[in-house]
């Protein structure tokens, strides 16, 4: 039988131009009116260190990507989006082929991106492309005035423990392989990047790391107050008893304080088990996902 034939356009990728942005504004609101690339794509246009691509076929906006360097010789990828009508066709691949070239020769050696663990189509298009799942998280919330608290907020807060020194918390770090963060306008409200000496000097500097000696954990805080001026542990490393205490510790500062605690927790059962107990609640579909990364040298 002779196969059928396929009629449409090949598709054309090129950089975004500032007169494609009406046509992509109009593509996001048909695919998603409360998609947040409709207030993040208008701002991107306008950062000439950013790279937008675009992909034409028959001279209609079929999809766009966004790139940019994020961290030294780190890029970082968001906002992959293809219309619905024009989806199967490799439009996604070649869209994240180009953004990888461009990333490369803007120097970049490592590119990562975060996808929602339960992102089977966009899961799969990467991997085609040889990206690897770096590290998934979990983002567990503890409500204020939880009920379920297993601690006793008095006595984790009057524990002190000694300062952390910056070689034994990157050991601990390094050996998790746990991700640098730092917040942004994307799904999942933060850019990843590799984990740096820099970065966890900088978190020291900025009071943010909380470290366990015996059992070796270490908590690293967003050094900004979140929305509901709450804490946001973004990073978690080492021994599951010493994460416990710290862990409780940071659920006893932010019962005081009257505040909620968010933690970017590793899909570790033991850990998971942890955060069950102290009274976190279960996540929600858009609290899971995966940072994954693809080596642009290789
Ligand atoms: C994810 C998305 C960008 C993929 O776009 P696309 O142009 O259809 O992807 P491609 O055609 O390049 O797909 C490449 C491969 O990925 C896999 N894949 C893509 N979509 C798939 C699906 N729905 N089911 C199973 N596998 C899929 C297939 O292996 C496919 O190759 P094949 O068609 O030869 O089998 C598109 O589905 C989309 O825009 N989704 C909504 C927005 C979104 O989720 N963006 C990503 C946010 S991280």
């Amino acid at each position: 039988m002779q196969k059928k034939k396929r009629t449409m356009d090949k598709a054309v990728i090129r950089r975004s131009r500032n007169e494609d942005t009406e046509e992509i504004m109009a593509m996001l609101l048909e695919m998603d009116s409360s998609d947040y690339l409709q207030e993040t794509w208008p701002d991107w246009m306008k950062d000439t260190e950013d790279i937008q691509m675009t992909a034409l076929v028959g001279g209609r906006i079929a999809g766009c990507v966004h790139g940019r360097i994020s961290a030294g010789q780190d890029a970082w990828a968001q906002g992959l989006r293809v219309r619905a009508d024009f989806r199967r066709r490799g439009i996604a691949t070649s869209l994240i082929t180009d953004l990888e070239e461009e990333l490369r020769r803007k120097g970049a050696r490592t590119v990562f991106a975060t996808i929602s663990r339960f992102n089977q189509p966009s899961l799969a298009t990467v991997a085609g492309l040889n990206w690897k799942i770096f590290f998934p998280i979990i983002r567990r919330r503890l409500k204020t005035g939880s009920r379920r608290l297993a601690f006793s907020p008095q006595q984790h807060v009057a524990s002190h423990r000694p300062s952390p020194d910056l070689h034994a918390v990157q050991r601990i770090v390094r050996l998790s392989g746990v991700p640098a963060s730092r917040r942004a306008a994307a799904f999942f409200k933060r850019v990843y990047f590799s984990m740096t000496e820099e970065f966890l000097r900088e978190a020291l500097v900025s009071g943010v790391v909380r470290a366990n000696t015996s059992p070796a954990a270490v908590a690293v805080l967003d050094p900004e107050p979140t929305e509901n001026k709450g804490l946001w542990v973004v990073a978690l490393a080492g021994a599951v008893s010493g994460l416990l205490g710290l862990i409780g510790d940071l659920a006893a500062e932010a019962a005081c304080k009257e505040l909620d605690l968010v933690a970017d927790s590793p899909d570790d059962p033991e850990i998971q088990a942890v955060l069950d107990d102290l009274g976190f609640v279960p996540p929600g579909t858009d609290e899971q996902f995966m940072v994954v990364e693809k080596d642009l040298l290789v």
